[in-house]
Order: structure tokens, then sequence, then C-alpha cells
């Protein structure tokens, strides 16, 4: 039988999805279902600073993070370590810490060490650093000037976090990974996005100067059926075709199609969400640099919806943004 996984093998790449751990270890249809399509996986949360030290700095918690990679192996799966340094996930003592005594060595060395240093050898890729640059905001070379990173450390945090991975752990794949690169400026919103490729292009072509060990550019790809228009297929090849010149790989890190319900909501909604799948993924898939594909999450029977970014859908109703349904069978967007 066909599989998404089996499908990217033939052609030489790797095919996975985003989960929590809670899932896996709770439901046995869904934790075959990524068995059997995934040779890749991704911790949705649990590798995440926030979770990984929420108990205080001097401690580190690997529990759910073990039995992924327990997971991983029974299933013959690779594993991308998502994320060393985001501005997102991180807890309030952090936070703290880099407002009032910040420490590259202590706050970013030694943490990537740590974490890194666990799952060295057995980590496909790791996504060093996520979601940098901000030009949205109007901050410095179009970084996100406020993130707590930047503040302590300056736009450099991110080559240190590069070599202390490369460090670590020689082998794996290290990633610059951010989201909206594909998207057409425009509102999202009720906020003006604009320049969010030549932010990321600058950055990567200042990497490349500094010397930073960056392999990979991570596309998160959140895609959308309705409302921004997401991407332009020249525009976007234009661009990777810039990003590879430079020397660098590609990969889809966070594919889904938000589907939410709105105004053109109709039986054709599956068509749609599948249609932009194979207009997105035939660019993609145009170069040879692109290694692999992961959709974060792989059924919509469990979904990552931020209500406070998107309204909620209603109760029951199936967000269809991923390769299987809520009762696991295949969408559109499989094929
Ligand atoms: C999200 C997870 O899906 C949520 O469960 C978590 O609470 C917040 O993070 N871009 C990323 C991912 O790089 O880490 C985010 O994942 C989704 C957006």
């Amino acid at each position: 039988e066909e599989t998404l996984r089996s499908i990217a093998a033939s052609k030489d790449l790797f095919f996975g999805a985003a989960t929590a751990t809670s899932r896996l270890m709770k439901d046995r249809a869904y934790a075959d279902l990524v068995g059997r399509e995934c040779d890749a996986l991704v911790a949705e949360y649990e590798m995440k600073q926030r979770w990984i030290q929420s108990g205080g700095p001097d401690t580190f918690n690997f529990r759910e993070s073990d039995w992924l990679y327990q997971f991983a192996r029974r299933y013959d799966m690779k594993v991308r370590g998502h994320t060393l340094i985001w501005h997102i996930a991180m807890t309030d003592w952090l936070k703290q810490e880099l407002e009032e005594k910040p420490d590259e060595q202590k706050h970013i060395v030694g943490y990537i060490e740590k974490v890194a240093g666990r799952y060295k050898g057995r980590t496909h890729s790791w996504d060093v650093a996520n979601e940098c640059v901000a030009p949205e905001d109007g901050g410095k070379d179009g970084m996100r000037t406020d993130s707590p990173w930047y503040k302590a450390f300056g736009e450099t945090f991110i080559d240190t976090a590069f070599h202390a991975a490369r460090a670590t752990d020689p082998d794996a794949v290290l990633v610059y990974n951010d989201y909206g690169i594909e998207m057409q400026d425009g509102m999202l919103q009720g906020k003006w996005y604009g320049n969010r490729r030549r932010a990321v292009l600058d950055l990567m072509e200042r990497l490349k100067t500094r010397n930073v060990p960056v392999d990979a550019l991570g596309l998160q790809s959140h895609l959308r059926v309705f409302g921004a228009k997401h991407f332009d297929q020249e525009v976007l090849r234009d661009f990777l075709q810039k990003i590879v010149d430079m020397g660098y790989k590609l990969m889809v890190t966070e594919l889904e199609i938000r589907n939410f319900p709105g105004p053109d909501d109709t039986p054709t909604r599956d068509e749609n969400v599948a249609a932009i799948t194979k207009a997105y993924l035939d660019v993609l898939l145009d170069f040879k640099e692109t290694l692999g594909i992961v959709t974060w999450g792989l059924s919509s029977r469990y979904n990552w919806i931020n209500p406070e970014w998107e309204k909620k859908p209603p109760e029951g109703y199936d967000l269809r943004n991923l390769p299987f349904d809520k009762e696991l069978q295949k969408t559109a967007m499989w094929t």
C-alpha cells in the first residue's frame, strides 16, 4: 500500500508530521497512522524551552521527548528537533533572566549543549532558530527586534546558536525556520505584512557572510484558503532560487492549509486545499535542494488553532487542513 512515506522515499525525500506526544500515547489508531505515513516526526511542543525547562533553570524535563525518540525508533523514523531558540515558547524566568542578566554561554550555548547533546546523532535536523525576522514590525534590518533574544544579544544570538548546534551535533542538518516566507504582501488579521522574503534573504546572506553554519531554510508553510493571498508561484520560485544559489538546502517544515469556515465554504473546499498544496509543492519539489516535507499535524482530528489569532471553528467542525480528516480518512490533500 502506498503511503506518503513510501511515495516520498521513492523520490528521495522524507515526509513527516508534527504531533503532540500525548496524542500518540493515547490514540492508538492515530499513532498507527503516524507510524505508517511518516518517516519523520516532530514534537509539537515538547522540545521547546518552555516545556523542557518549565521546572526552572536547573531542571530539564526530557520525559516526553525521550518517549518521542523511542516511538520514532520503533517505526524507523527520523526526528526533527524543534526548536532550540524561539521568542515565543520560553519560560517567564528565562525572559526575565534575558532582561536582567543575559548570558550567551548559559542561555544559548549551555541550553543547546544540553538539549541537542542529549539527542546527538539521533536527530535528522534542528530548527536552531525560529521566526527571527519581522519586517512587519519595522525594526532594524527587518529583524524581530522586540524579541527577548534580540534585545539581549542583538542579531548575533543566531550565530551563537548555530555554532553551538554545529559543535554539539555535527551531523545534524541545521535549519533557520520562519513563517510567511511564501506570502504575498498584504493585510492579514488587520496588520500589513510585507517584505518577509526580502528580510529572510538578507538575513541568510548576512549569515553566509559571517560564516554561520546554517544548512537549510525551513519554510513553515502555514498556508490558507481564505483571506490574504498566500503565494505566487513565480515569485516564490525566484526567491528559492536565490536561497539555493547561496548554497542552502530547503525544507517544508509545518505545512497545513488553513481552511476556516468562510464565504466560499463550499463542498469544493477539499479541492481548494488540494489545489493549493499542489501549486505550492510543485514549486518546492522542482528544487533538488528540497530535502523533505513536514505537515503540522497529520489528521484534523488534532489541530493547532490559536483562538486568539483566528476565529475558532464551530464545535465539531472538521477543519480538513491536513492529509487526513477527523475520521483518519485521506483528504484530497493527501493525493
Ligand atoms: C505551536 C503548537 O502547535 C502549539 O501547540 C503551541 O502551543 C505553540 O506552538 N510555528 C511554529 C510552531 O514554529 O512551533 C508552532 O507550534 C506553530 C507556528
